[in-house]
């Protein structure tokens, strides 16, 4: 700190100076207006935002989607057992609670980066080869998909033992907390892959809004009424209860085919403007749709196969909570981006909630026309720690 007030001390005086030497030079030093006060906001005196890190569930869930997203997929190594995850997981759990109250990891070789949090938060998950690799296969809940038709899924984007979700609103602070994580795991697991997505900054739209997908939809209108029923776990294994399960699903964007659809053909198969995000049927984002109603020669205004008739849900408190993120990866040399969309849903119970909206998808969707699933991965995410406790202790302890 002094060092830093030294060092700040002596470019002020040196900017000091160098403006003493322009008004010396120019001849005139031009009295401030009022109109030539600095438009860049004062330096902010608020507390660093963070997300709590405690708590009966994990972070990260529930929590309002940070920017930037990166998702980690790791294999365990050979030999690490029951009693080597609980080592991880106190280590893992340690530093995840650390970078996010804003001070530096046990072995941190950047702990200036850990000053601003940014809301960051680290979520664990447990994919289906951890139970074996624990000995504990009795306590695995159902995290198995059945094969959809549309999957074209590639080994690199699906899968893993282990999930670390890390999200922040500042990509300085992600960075770090990745590579913190991923140091911490090197001596048990190996790095499967890693997806990294972003949504538009609270500087760009305030919270709570609705964000646009890459292909220009708002995308997050419907969600859950009751996370306490939809969300987190209550029944099944003990173990699980406060948890939830993620299915993570990496959807390709075919935009230069999208370019090619007119606005009443993109409106038609989502049965939404663009817009406004309003039904087909209504006139603002939130109205409720109205899917009996009928055109004027008797066909459906929201389509049989327009994807929200097909991803509802009757029962509000049984949807699941999406919390997806735009991924845009490199630009081929013709000039074509690699974009679509890291699709994450929490839900209690994926075979009453998540598989049979994702059948029904599979089946007849008019958006499958511009989107293929290339990724998929379920796991298992534990509930939150007290202090002193540890994510998974409830498993693994
Ligand atoms: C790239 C792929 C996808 C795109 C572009 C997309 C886009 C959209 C859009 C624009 C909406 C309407 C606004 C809203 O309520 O959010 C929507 C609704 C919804 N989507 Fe998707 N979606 C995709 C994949 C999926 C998948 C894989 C699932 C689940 C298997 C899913 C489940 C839902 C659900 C549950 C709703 C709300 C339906 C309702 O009750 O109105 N979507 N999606």
């Amino acid at each position: 700190m002094r060092r830093d007030l030294t060092r700040r001390g002596l470019i002020l005086g040196g900017a000091v100076a160098a403006g003493s030497t322009l008004a010396a030079t120019s001849g005139y030093l031009a009295a401030p207006r009022p109109d030539d006060q600095p438009t860049s906001p004062a330096p902010s005196t608020a507390a660093p935002a963070t997300e709590p890190f405690h708590g009966p569930h994990q972070a990260g869930i529930a929590t309002s989607p940070q920017t930037h997203a990166a998702l980690l997929g790791l294999d365990l190594r050979p030999g690490t057992d029951r009693e080597a995850l609980g080592r991880l997981m106190r280590i893992l759990t340690d530093d995840a609670r650390r970078l996010t109250e804003g001070q530096a990891g046990l072995a941190d070789a950047q702990p200036e980066l850990a000053d601003i949090p940014a809301r960051l938060t680290v979520t664990f998950g447990f994919g289906p080869g951890l139970f074996t690799a624990a000995g504990l296969k009795h306590q695995r809940p159902a995290i198995d998909l059945p094969k959809f038709s549309i999957d074209k899924l590639q080994d690199r984007w699906s899968d893993g033992d282990l999930l670390v979700q890390i999200c922040a609103d500042d990509p300085v602070t992600l960075a770090h907390a990745l590579r913190l994580i991923t140091k911490d795991a090197r001596a048990f697991a190996t790095v499967r892959w890693t997806q990294r997505g972003f949504r538009r900054p609270p500087t760009s739209q305030p919270a709570g809004h609705t964000q646009r997908n890459l292909m220009g939809q708002l995308d997050g209108t419907v969600q859950p009424t009751d996370l306490g029923k939809a969300v987190w776990i209550s029944d099944g294994p003990a173990w699980l209860h406060g948890g939830t399960l993620m299915v993570l699903r990496r959807i390709h964007m075919d935009l230069e085919k999208w370019d090619r659809a007119d606005e009443a053909a993109k409106e038609f198969s989502i049965g939404r403007r663009l817009a406004t995000g309003a039904p087909l049927t209504g006139h603002n984002e939130h109205d409720e749709p109205d899917l009996h109603a009928k055109d004027h020669v008797g066909f459906p205004v929201i389509d049989d196969a327009a994807h929200i008739r097909l991803a509802h849900t009757a029962d509000p408190a049984q949807r699941m909570l999406r919390r997806s993120y735009n991924y845009d990866e490199t630009v081929s040399a013709d000039g074509v981006t690699d974009t679509g969309l890291l699709f994450i849903s929490y839900q209690a119970d994926i075979t009453r909630q998540f598989i049979p909206v994702q059948q029904r998808l599979a089946a007849t969707d008019l958006l499958n026309a511009w989107t293929t699933p290339i990724g998929s991965a379920v796991f298992a995410l534990p509930p939150g720690c007290t202090t002193g406790g540890w994510i998974g202790e409830t498993l693994l302890a």
